[in-house]
């Protein structure tokens, strides 16, 4: 691993951040947390047919991407690229094979223009982005991050990340978007169940809170887990078809999604108290979720925790949180990555560089 930063990168670099571990295409600039630009390329209607990600078909359209993605980028900040300090890209977690595009143009980018490469942890990244919203973190940092591919919660501490716990099976997006394709409805299936819910009673379908019984707790005071909820949720559809009962669609989802948030919260909170921590962060694709943004707001108040949670744009997989956490990286005088740093499918917010 290559020594510290070097002496002339500043404190408020000029970072190009990419982002390509599922079917975006993410590129931004970013000027310390000041986010000049971001563009994003997806994928998504490619894989709809198929109800989830093809990888081989990201990967393809990463390739394809990439290039008028950075162009977009720089033409749009009005940014040369050799005015860039370093380069961040995500080394994972994330699909092998869409990580090594991005992975690949990051480091000829920083061979060719001499900068330092910054190989940076998607789920980390995810809470690290509130920052070009809300400015740097004051102290440590609770974090809970729920995507299609990860439910985590995280202490974020400067440059140390801590997991506290995470899903020990289903991401809670995944189990929405699991469900709405048991109902019928379009993938990524996370945002049509929002919409229904917002219309349904939350309280009309008892689901079940998984890992919130004592003996569990004691256990796995802070993982969660969502594979049973979603094999209840799919038998209730089930008993439903049986009997010929028309579905009650708006309390369906209203109770399903009152199921995860619950969980999120609760356990989110349990963890602020027990470390003694004041702030939370929220980010990932889930956040976008109404009923657990409603949830947090109103219990976190209650528990006198802050809430950082960014606008919805920063939420989902782009360049700027990447971007962000190069930028974090670089203030906490970490290290650059080796220009052999491989993709990490599984990479541990431990390793919050490579
Ligand atoms: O972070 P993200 O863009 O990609 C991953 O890294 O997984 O998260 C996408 C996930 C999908 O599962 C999608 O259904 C879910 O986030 N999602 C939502 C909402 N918006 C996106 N789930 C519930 N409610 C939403 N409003
Ligand atoms: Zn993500």
């Amino acid at each position: 691993m290559p020594d510290d930063v070097p002496d002339d990168v500043p404190d408020d670099p000029l970072v190009l951040g990419i982002e390509t571990s599922c079917d975006e295409t993410g590129v931004a600039l970013a000027r310390g947390f000041e986010l000049l630009h971001d563009t994003v390329a997806s994928s998504v209607d490619e894989h709809a047919r198929f109800g989830g990600i093809v990888p081989e078909v990201a990967s393809r359209a990463h390739l394809e991407a990439m290039r008028p993605t950075i162009e977009a980028t720089l033409g749009a900040a009005g940014a040369a690229l050799g005015e860039i300090d370093a380069i961040a890209v995500t080394a994972g977690p994330g699909l092998v094979g869409s990580l090594a595009v991005g992975l690949a143009t990051a480091k000829a980018l920083a061979f060719a223009l001499d900068k330092p490469l910054y190989g940076v942890n998607h789920v980390v990244a995810h809470a690290l982005a509130d920052q070009l919203v809300h400015g740097p973190f004051d102290g440590p940092t609770l974090a809970l991050v729920v995507s299609g591919g990860h439910s985590s919660l995280l202490v974020i501490d400067g440059a140390e990340v801590t997991e506290l716990g995470q899903t020990l099976d289903d991401a809670a997006g995944e189990a929405f978007d699991k469900i709405g394709r048991l109902l019928g409805l379009p993938y990524p299936a996370g945002p049509h169940i929002d919409r229904l819910a917002r219309d349904g009673d939350p309280r009309a379908i008892a689901f079940p809170r998984a890992l919130t019984r004592r003996q569990d707790l004691e256990k796995h005071p802070y993982d969660f887990s969502f594979s049973g909820l979603k094999t209840a949720a799919a038998r209730w559809i089930e008993a439903a078809a049986d009997a010929g009962r028309e579905m009650p669609l708006n309390d369906f989802a209203a109770s399903f999604s009152e199921a995860v948030a619950d969980v999120l919260t609760s356990k989110t909170i349990a963890a602020a108290r027990a470390l003694g921590l004041g702030t939370v962060v929220i980010g990932g694709g889930f956040s976008a979720n109404s009923q657990l943004r409603d949830k947090a707001a109103d219990r976190f108040a209650a528990a006198g925790l802050d809430l950082r949670v960014p606008p919805i744009s920063y939420c989902t997989d782009n360049g700027a949180m990447i971007a962000a956490a190069g930028v974090h990286a670089i203030r906490r005088r970490l290290a650059p990555s080796a220009l052999d740093i491989g993709a990490d499918s599984s990479m541990a917010p431990q390793q919050f560089v490579a």
